[in-house]
């Protein structure tokens, strides 16, 4: 979390700065600051808490540069203040240093080697800068070599910018853990943690790897390892374009989101499945899947709720035994693994820290992978060996949907593919394009209906500090995403249950007037969810319900019409992310910006 950018050989370095820090807002809103240099004598150093509407504001009308760095912080060390905003700068003004990640031994350094020095912030950072300073004075080091020294002494995640002062003609990069970009252009160059922030600058990239110092300026980039060996690397075109990642007319961008979903599906059946409907995936992935004898699916969030529901969709058209885990857990509570197996990584940004702590020690362990994501060239992507892309555009509000229903989509054209292979019955009846296109369909009605869920949401959320969402199999699975829709921007205390285990001690929070959503798609068992709701109701609570028409009964709130049970997650999470949605709109907050939150979790 937090986003950095920087530029060399702009003119209009402040409006560049503060653009790609808006696109970047996504990965943290607490402070944000910019620090620029008009290469010629003067510079200037901007920070404040808040957002960047906040700092836009604070930047007078002599802040001008030729190059600059900028940050939006998700605070981890120290509370969201002007203080510890970055960019923060060495006691005497020398060095100028933005940073996303965490310096684990930070405390030691700062015991070790700044004990004369005055810190002014709580952050890890501010050592950072400190030290480079330190060895900069002290041992008569250049900057690019106080830079140097200073990073090889850290154990932690980072991407950092700095600025030398005394060389403003050069911006300095390093990075470990933490995504970060180089945009290569003409006369000028930037520096972003993600693609989007500059695109309206580049298109063509180069990636940067751990362990790696980059010196860049207007004209030229050479990347070096930290041991000083010249690295060469050619850059990559990205094809988003800047107006993807504008919100029109839209209020937030959360509700586009959730808008383009049909879109999305279609886009997947185009781009992964022939004329005839049959899945167009790499050979040697389906070969390396086709002997696996385990699936594991590694995500967090979102991600791993839309792996709950890939598990059965992969068990049932691939016959392929599927755990899904949480990579936090998994990378320090390692289950005992099958012989042969196959490690699938969920993530919408392909930068989450914890799937790709798990990466890195499935590469050591020499298994394959395959990273699912919707962007392209970032670390989960490029460090597995395989990569599917989601295609779902740029996913900007904080709280994910089209990336859920993508990966849900994504996933079953690969369980279908490998079923084909293996020539599972339940695979080749299955016409996966017929079937995603009815959803896609389905999804279209149902996001049409704004104002009967708007008005939903009014009646059971409006007020309520707790929710729960309860389901069967498929239905609660999606219970526990729809509850986290709910939480993370509402913030309403919610819970997705599986309809049965509520009367097995959860019950008792039921009061008067407890909301409680049920998702009932499942012929075998929707006679027993409806009994979980005559239990619920019985106790008070106010019961919503969302059915699929073959089992729906004339009270239901949302129906839709039937598809293939395995699909009805696609469907059955577009009605509880719009009562997120208008439950967080109609209480007033900042739907696509939620408190605490940030989108990239680049830390563990
Ligand atoms: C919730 C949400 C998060 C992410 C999680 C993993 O709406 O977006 O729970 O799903 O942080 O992120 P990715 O998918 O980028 O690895």
């Amino acid at each position: 979390m937090c986003g950095i950018v920087g530029v060399i050989g702009k003119e209009n370095t402040v409006d560049i700065l503060i653009n790609g820090l808006q696109k970047l807002e996504y990965r943290g809103y607490d402070s944000a600051g910019v620090y620029v240099n008009d290469q010629n004598g003067h510079d200037y150093l901007v920070k404040t808490k808040g957002r960047i509407a906040d700092l836009k504001k604070a930047i007078g009308p002599e802040v001008k540069g030729t190059m600059g760095i900028g940050h939006t912080r998700w605070a981890t060390h120290g509370i969201p203040s002007d203080v510890n905003a970055h960019p923060h700068v060495s006691a005497d003004g020398r060095f100028y240093l933005v940073h996303n990640g965490v310096i684990n031994n930070y405390a030691e350094l700062r015991d070790q080697y700044l004990q004369g020095v005055h810190l002014v912030s709580q952050t890890d950072t501010e050592v950072v800068v400190q030290l480079v300073d330190y060895f900069a004075t002290n041992e008569q080091l250049s900057g690019k070599e106080a830079f140097r020294k200073t990073v090889q002494l850290l154990d932690g995640s980072y991407a950092f910018l700095l600025v030398d002062r005394e060389d403003p003609d050069t911006l300095y990069v390093a990075k470990n853990k933490s995504p970060l970009l180089i945009g290569v252009g003409n006369g000028f160059n930037v520096v972003c943690s993600d693609a989007m922030a500059m695109v309206g600058q580049t298109k063509d990239f180069v990636e940067l790897h751990d362990g790696e110092l980059v010196t860049v300026k207007k004209d030229g980039i050479a990347i070096e390892t930290l041991a000083g060996k010249a690295v060469t690397r050619k850059s990559y075109h990205v094809s988003i374009n800047e107006s993807d990642t504008e919100k029109g007319t839209y209020p937030f961008y959360m509700l586009k989101e959730i808008d383009e979903q049909p879109a999305v599906m279609r886009t997947l059946l185009q781009k992964y499945l022939d004329d005839a409907g049959k899945p167009k995936i790499e050979t040697d992935l389906l070969k390396a899947l086709n002997q696996a004898d385990r699936l594991y699916i590694l995500a967090a969030g979102t991600s791993y709720n839309a792996g709950l529901v890939a598990k059965s969709i992969f068990e049932k058209l691939a016959n392929i035994p599927t755990e899904v885990q949480l990579a936090s857990e998994f990378g320090y509570n390692t289950p005992l693994l099958s012989k042969k197996p196959f490690f699938l990584f969920l993530s919408q940004s392909g930068e989450t820290a914890d799937s790709r702590q798990v990466l890195v020690k499935v590469n050591q362990w020499g298994y394959p992978s395959l990273t699912i994501t919707n962007s392209e060239g970032s670390t989960l992507s490029r460090e597995a060996t395989y990569t599917m892309l989601l295609d779902a555009g740029p996913e900007i509000a904080v709280a994910s949907t089209k990336a859920y229903t993508a990966q849900i989509a994504l996933q079953t054209i690969l369980a279908k593919a490998l079923g084909d292979v293996r020539q599972q019955t339940t695979a080749t009846d299955f016409d996966v394009k017929g079937q995603l296109s009815i959803v896609a369909n389905e999804m279209q009605s149902l996001v049409d209906e704004k104002e009967l869920i708007n008005s939903l949401a009014k009646n059971y959320l409006a007020t309520t500090r707790n929710a729960f969402y309860i389901g069967r199999g498929y239905d609660f699975a999606v219970s526990l995403e729809a509850a986290l829709k709910l939480k993370e921007i509402s913030y309403v205390q919610a819970e997705g249950f599986a309809g049965a285990e509520l009367k097995h001690g959860t019950i008792s929070l039921i009061e008067d007037g407890t909301p409680v959503m049920a998702i009932i798609t499942d012929k075998r068992v929707a006679s027993h969810t409806r009994g979980n709701i005559q239990e619920v109701k019985a106790r008070g609570a106010h019961v919503l319900t969302i059915a699929m028409d073959s089992v729906a009964q004339p009270e239901d709130n949302i129906t839709f019409s039937d598809v293939d049970p395995m699909l009805t997650p696609l469907l059955t999470v577009v009605p509880a992310q719009l009562l997120a949605y208008y439950t967080s709109l109609n209480r007033g907050y900042d739907v696509d910006k939620p408190r605490n939150l940030a989108k990239a979790v680049t830390v563990e």
